[in-house]
């Protein structure tokens, strides 16, 4: 049966924002609650977060001291998600292929914040929506705001791109903490016309957890299921207006 693929990327110039850890928890969001064919390309070229990740996911379905883990595994009865290990270079004609098979619902694309510029033109291209997290940070919102505004000016809308909308998260909040930065920097993305997701993710230690959070064969588990971050992946399923597949669900 062929289907119409959405590719979903997670990118930004600033290391260390959260890139990973939502891409993680949002392709094992799509796969294992909404039941929805997943695949996922890692194209950083130095990271390799998500790869690493599936690399320990596999390990600990065979390590005796798992057994917790492994038994929610078997009993989820769900069938894993694919992981491609790749380069930039190479991520966009391996998206082209994976969208041509017509298997899958939805590709998850990571992207490493260091990255050659005209490699990672071709790159976003392939990507239909790009959601890149920010922190109320002056470096983070510099090296951001510049990616903003490379996209805008050379991939987003383009000819010979599929890049039609760009999302901002807010990611790693402390309460009350550096609040005029956040303020100032929200005013200004919104007025430039970015869309910006309302769920903020808080920092929270919890999402370190491998356990808990950095899962490729897992959920989000116990309280992390509750979180911010949880509500901030319903509002971008939503958005892109992913829906369930509900013949699975129903069953
Ligand atoms: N909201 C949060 N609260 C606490 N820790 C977080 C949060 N978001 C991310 N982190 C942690 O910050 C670190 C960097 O996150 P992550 O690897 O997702 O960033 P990245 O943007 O993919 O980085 P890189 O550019 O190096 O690939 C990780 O240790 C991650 O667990
Ligand atoms: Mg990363």
């Amino acid at each position: 049966m062929s289907k119409k693929t959405i590719t979903v990327g997670f990118a930004g110039l600033k290391g260390g924002c959260g890139k990973s850890t939502l891409a993680i928890s949002f392709a094992s969001y799509l796969a294992y609650v909404l039941d929805l064919k997943v695949v996922a390309v890692d194209a950083d070229d130095y990271q390799k977060s998500l790869f690493y990740q599936r690399d320990r996911d596999i390990k600990a379905l065979a390590d005796p001291s798992q057994i917790k883990l492994q038994k929610k595994f078997v009993r989820q009865e769900k069938e894993i998600f694919e992981v491609h290990n790749s380069g930039s270079v190479q991520a966009p004609k391996l998206i082209q292929d994976l969208r041509n098979t017509e298997i899958y619902d939805v590709i998850i694309v990571d992207t490493g914040g260091k990255i050659d510029q005209a490699a990672s033109l071709i790159l976003y291209a392939e990507i239909d929506f790009i959601i890149i997290p920010f922190e109320a940070e002056a470096k983070s919102l510099d090296a951001n705001s510049k990616f903003l505004a490379l996209l805008k000016e050379t991939v987003l809308r383009k000819a010979n791109s599929r890049l039609q909308e760009v999302f901002i998260f807010w990611n790693k909040m402390r309460p009350n903490e550096k609040k005029e930065i956040f303020v100032q920097a929200y005013q200004a993305l919104y007025q430039a016309g970015y869309k910006i997701f309302d769920n903020l993710m808080e920092y929270k230690k919890s999402y370190q957890e491998e356990e808990v959070s950095q899962s490729t064969i897992l959920p989000l588990q116990g309280s992390t299921a509750q979180s911010n971050m949880a509500k901030l992946m319903v509002e971008i399923t939503n958005t892109l207006n992913i829906k369930a597949n509900k013949q699975k669900s129903v069953a």
